[in-house]
């Protein structure tokens, strides 16, 4: 059986949760369940860090004791979990007193392996990062972490001798035995152990910072507040003999051994710890250091997240520039806060947070792919079927575009059936491939892929308008977009766990969330009740002058378009404004050529004159509605900045735009008048 432990960092008791914090849990949170679809055992922990100067001095401010306090902050993580539709399967606090003995018994093996050694140091010592510094490594005689201010500090110490562990940590990393994703994060450890690596500090002395846990071997110092929170991922699964304290205190939550081995042993090697850019030092290099000193492995695997920015400017309590997830939540509700976290940023890299582009992933993925691909499906078998899963009619055959779309939906479960990928999607990947990288982003995306041809399908195939005729080809249609919904739905569980499970009640489905390998294209039962339903997604509107992020004072600004009182009659599917129209670059074209190409039954190869803007190769699919005699020496209507992209091993470098008459044929719009190849058109 394979495993996978997930761990998040163990967010500072020193303010409330923020949205870079309900990000990181929220990416281990879907890769959990993905890992889960893909048929493993699963454990993930999060929990608050809660010693250290930043709590000491949070609780200072507010006049209570630094317990108080952290008993206090650790509550508003510990209910936001919830809250957001992630599941945990532990929370862990670093004043538990099963915590405490971990790092006792730890840095009492070291002291007695000589691993850990009494000096007398000086060095600029920051309390914003709460470590020392070198002269050289400050920035105009600041931290270089916060940019705060620093203070020269004389004091013995004790010393982790991390040094000597300098190249059996770079073997690991080289080796891929510590697997940091993405890969240059990994490059950017290995360009830091590039320098000779220092001996760690990890005490303070009491006279300086008294909320800690005690050395034990001298009374007068507490433990550095990283080397005690790192240990959290050990303490967690039972390891240094917290096992039995951790099954007393957890009771069924404790995580469990298999195979005759302890929990620690069980879940150790199959850890993937989340974090962000920022803490990838400490994770990467004092932790493993700190594991393969005390003789344990270092950690199988990384993911190291990037930062949401407001303004391209990291978000900080210190900026007072923070979003309060929980707003959003209230808002928006947290599968859509969940969606547009996942979906926006790819993993590993920066982005802009705003509300503007929540409400944009909204409108466009959830309400109009996903919601309206549902509804109209669920209203065809409502009208139509007696509001039962078709039957599907014998030796019928599936269109093309409905093939294709099944084709996708199989094979990313993994199956291997042939797909090419085509229009929206230059390449599409199995969902265990994605997962495995956590590239969770283009997980998403590539399911999103589905449901969008889904919708072409509909769009293409009009079931409701050949009901009336042809009963059987709608049926073949419906039946086949209802397991399509059914696959798309079950894997975007992880996502989006609740919508996912009332996407499958709504088309009848009853067996759940199931893992991939269960996942059969044909298992929806002909018969199943679809029951009558509303919109899934409300569509929100942004109104002028509402903007971005600070939740706080946007209050209530963004109603659904349904309720607006003001809202126009017309019902507009995915409304642009003027500036996205205004980016699409239309001109006249005049084809030069034009011709059939080879194996393709649909596609003619344009060489198309765009004036100043010089010769495009466009592929279209007309050649069953027009002869290249048809379009030689005619003006045309070209999308001039649609990305290229590869059709049967071509370039096509623009799009010809076409309209679909009611009998179904395709006719290229022209100018009217005597506008020259390149003019303008808007
Ligand atoms: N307590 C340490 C972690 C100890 S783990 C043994 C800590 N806590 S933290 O609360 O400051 O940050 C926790 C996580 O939140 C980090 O991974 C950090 O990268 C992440 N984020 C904080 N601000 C962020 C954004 N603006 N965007 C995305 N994530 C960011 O560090």
């Amino acid at each position: 059986m394979t495993r996978f432990y997930a761990t998040t960092p163990i967010y500072y008791a020193n303010g409330k949760p923020h949205i870079g914090h309900a990000y990181c849990t929220t990416v281990a949170d879907a890769a959990t369940r993905y890992h889960q679809l893909l048929g493993e055992q699963t454990y993930f922990c999060t929990g608050t860090d809660e010693h250290g100067q930043k709590v000491q001095e949070a609780a200072d401010q507010r006049g209570i004791s630094p317990q108080q306090h952290v008993d206090e902050l650790q509550a508003t993580f510990r209910e936001l979990w919830p809250a957001l539709h992630t599941a945990p399967d532990q929370f862990i606090r670093t004043t538990e007193p099963r915590h405490e003995g971990v790092v006792q018994r730890a840095l009492q093996q070291l002291w007695d392996d000589k691993l850990i050694e009494k000096r007398s140091f000086s060095g600029w010592y920051s309390t914003s990062a709460e470590r020392f510094w070198t002269e050289k490594d400050l920035v105009d005689g600041r931290c270089p972490d916060t940019g705060q201010a620093v203070v020269w500090l004389e004091e013995a110490n004790y010393f982790f001798l991390m040094s000597r562990f300098q190249q059996p940590l770079i073997d690991a990393i080289e080796s891929g035995r510590m697997r940091i994703l993405p890969a240059n994060r990994a490059n950017e450890v290995l360009g830091f152990l590039r320098e000779p690596l220092l001996d760690l500090c990890i005490s303070r002395p009491k006279s300086r910072l008294s909320w800690g846990i005690e050395l034990p071997f001298d009374a007068d110092f507490v433990t550095y507040v990283w080397f005690d929170a790192l240990l959290n991922y050990v303490t967690a699964i039972g390891g240094y003999g917290a096992e039995a304290e951790n099954a007393a205190v957890l009771g069924d939550g404790a995580a469990s051994g298999a195979d005759g081995l302890s929990s620690f042993e069980t879940w150790w090697p199959k850890v993937c710890h989340f974090l962000g850019k920022d803490i990838l030092t400490t994770h990467a290099v004092y932790w493993p250091t700190m594991l393969m000193a005390l003789g344990l492995a270092p950690p199988r695997q990384y993911c190291v997240t990037g930062w949401w920015l407001m303004d391209d400017t990291k978000m900080s309590k210190s900026l007072g520039n923070v979003v309060d997830p929980l707003g959003l939540k209230d808002k928006y509700g947290p599968e859509v806060l969940r969606w547009f976290l996942l979906r926006e940023m790819a993993v590993g890299q920066d982005a802009n947070f705003s509300e503007a582009a929540l409400v944009k992933r909204n409108n466009t993925d959830l309400a109009n792919d996903l919601g309206n691909l549902v509804q109209r499906t669920a209203a065809i078998v409502d009208q139509h079927f007696g509001g039962q899963v078709p039957t599907l009619p014998e030796g019928r055959a599936l269109s093309p575009l409905l093939q294709s779309a099944q084709a996708l939906g199989r094979y990313l479960i993994g199956e291997d059936v042939p797909f090419e990928a085509t229009a929206s999607a230059q390449q599409v990947w199995p969902v265990d491939k994605t997962v495995d990288e956590l590239k969770l982003h283009v997980t998403l995306a590539d399911v999103m892929t589905l449901v969008q041809r889904l919708n072409q399908v509909l769009a293409q195939d009009q079931p409701f308008k050949t009901v009336k005729t042809d009963k059987d080809a709608a049926a073949v249609t419906i039946y086949h977009c209802l397991e399509g919904i059914r696959f798309a739905a079950n894997l975007l569980w992880p996502a989006i766990p609740e919508t996912a499970e009332a996407i499958l009640t709504r088309i009848g489905w009853s067996g759940g969330i199931l893992p991939l390998s269960k996942l059969t294209w044909g298992d929806l039962p002909a018969g199943a009740k679809v029951p009558k339903g509303g919109a899934l997604f409300p569509r929100y509107k942004l109104e002028d002058g509402a903007d971005a992020g600070k939740t706080a004072d946007a209050k209530q600004k963004h109603a659904p378009i349904a309720t607006q009182q003001d809202a126009p009659e017309v019902h507009i599917d995915n409304p642009i404004d003027y500036a996205q129209f205004m980016a699409l670059d239309l001109r006249v074209g005049e084809v030069l050529s034009a011709e059939p190409v080879k194996k393709s039954k649909k596609l003619l190869r344009l060489q198309v004159s765009l004036g100043e803007l010089g010769m495009r190769q466009i592929l279209a699919g007309v050649a069953e509605h027009l002869t290249p005699a048809q379009l030689i020496g005619t003006k045309i209507q070209v999308l001039a900045n649609l990305q290229p992209r590869k059709l049967m091993g071509m370039w096509s470098q623009g799009m010809m735009m076409l309209a679909e008459t009611a009998d179904g044929a395709l006719v290229p719009m022209r100018p009217d008048g005597d506008a020259p190849a390149g003019s303008k058109i808007a």
